[in-house]
C-alpha cells in the first residue's frame, strides 16, 4: 500500500520508483471507475486551494473537476486577489491557508517559493507547475504511455526542443521507471546540470539511460515516444522573437524527424502547443499522436495524487 498521506509532492525525485508506479497503478483503476460511472468520494469535505500565479488551462480545470469528483471542494485562488500580490510574506500564507484548507495546489515562477510553501504550511503541497518542474503533467504522462505501450521500463523517450520545467521533470521521471531518455535542445537552452546529475543518478538505480544531446535525429533515433514543448514558456515572452531563431527549424518534430523513431512511436506535448513552431500539425493532429488523452490522463493521475495525500 502506497503511504503518502501528508507529503508534499514538490518533485518527483522525492519519491521512489514504487511510490509513482503505485500512484499510476492507483491512477488507471480511478480512471476506470469514472469511465464506469462509478462514484468513488474519499475526499468528502476536504478542501484543496489552488493558487495560480500563471495561466492554466488544464490544471486548473482537471484539479478543480477532480476534487468536485472525489467528493470535496476547490477554491482557485488567483495571486493577483491574494495578499501574496501586495507583498504578505509566503509563510505567513502557508500557515493561514493550513488552518483552512486540506491541502494547496500552487502554480508560479521560482520553485523556491512552493519549497518555502511547503515548508510552512502543515498541510500538503502540490507543485502544479514552476520554472523548475512540472511533476503532475509527467503522472499523466507516463500513466498515457502505460496505457499505449503496456510498460514503461526499457521504452525510450525522445525530448526535442526547449531544456524547460518539462525535460526536467520528463527527465527525473524516466530515470526512476528505468525509460532511456535521449534529449536534444541547441547550445544555451539545455536543460539544468543539476537536474541532469540527478537524473544520472537515479537512472543508475534503474538502468535508464540519459542523454543530452544537441542533434535532434541521434535524440528521436528508434524512440517509442516523442515530445517536446513550447519554445517560450510563461514567464519568458520577451524572449520569444530570439528563441525562436535559436530553435527554427532544426528542432522542429515534423514528419522528417519522426521518420527517425520507431514505427509504432507516440507524439507527447503537454499542451499549449504552437502549431507550426515546435511541432507541425501533421504530426499533433496525425495518427500517432495521443496528445488530447494525455491531456484527459491529468485528470485521473491528480486524482489518485489527491487521494492518497488528503485522505
Ligand atoms: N499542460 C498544462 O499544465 O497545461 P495548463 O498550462 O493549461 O495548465
Ligand atoms: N514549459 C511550459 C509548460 C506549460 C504547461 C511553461 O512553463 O509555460
Amino acid at each position: 500500500d502506497l503511504n503518502l498521506k501528508g507529503k508534499d509532492f514538490l518533485a518527483l525525485a522525492d519519491f521512489s520508483p514504487s511510490e509513482i508506479l503505485g500512484l499510476l497503478e492507483k491512477a488507471k483503476k480511478i480512471k476506470e471507475l469514472h469511465l464506469s460511472g462509478e462514484s468513488y468520494t474519499p475526499l468528502k469535505g476536504k478542501t484543496l486551494g489552488m493558487i495560480f500565479e500563471k495561466s492554466s488551462t488544464r490544471t486548473r480545470v482537471s484539479f478543480e473537476a477532480g476534487m468536485y469528483q472525489l467528493g470535496g471542494n476547490a477554491l482557485f485562488l488567483s495571486s493577483n486577489d491574494l495578499q501574496i500580490g501586495r507583498g504578505e510574506p509566503i509563510s505567513d500564507t502557508a500557515q493561514v491557508l493550513s488552518q483552512y484548507l486540506d491541502g494547496i495546489m500552487i502554480r508560479t515562477f521560482e520553485h523556491e517559493k512552493v519549497e518555502e510553501l511547503a515548508k510552512y504550511a502543515s498541510i500538503p503541497v502540490i507543485n502544479g507547475l514552476t520554472d523548475l518542474f512540472h511533476p503532475c503533467q509527467v503522472l499523466a504522462d507516463l500513466l498515457t504511455i502505460m496505457e499505449i505501450k503496456g510498460e514503461l521500463k526499457g521504452l525510450k523517450m525522445a525530448y526535442i526542443g526547449d531544456g524547460n520545467n518539462m525535460v526536467h521533470s520528463l527527465m527525473i521521471g524516466a530515470a526512476k521507471v528505468g525509460m532511456d531518455f535521449s534529449v536534444a535542445c541547441p547550445d544555451g537552452y539545455k536543460p539544468e546540470e543539476k537536474v541532469v546529475n540527478m537524473a544520472l543518478e537515479f537512472a543508475k538505480e534503474s538502468g535508464a539511460k540519459i542523454v543530452v544531446t544537441a542533434d535532434p535525429i541521434e535524440a528521436v533515433k528508434d524512440a517509442d515516444v516523442v515530445y517536446t514543448d513550447v519554445w517560450t514558456s510563461m514567464g519568458q515572452e520577451a524572449e520569444n522573437e530570439i528563441r525562436l531563431k535559436a530553435f527554427a527549424p532544426t528542432y522542429q518534430v515534423n514528419e522528417e524527424l519522426v521518420k527517425h523513431a520507431k514505427d509504432d512511436y507516440i507524439f507527447l506535448h503537454c499542451l499549449p502547443a504552437h502549431r507550426g513552431e515546435e511541432v507541425t500539425a501533421g504530426v499533433i493532429d496525425g495518427s500517432q499522436s495521443a496528445v488530447f488523452q494525455e491531456a484527459g490522463n491529468r485528470l485521473h493521475a491528480q486524482k489518485a495524487l489527491l487521494v492518497e495525500l488528503l485522505k
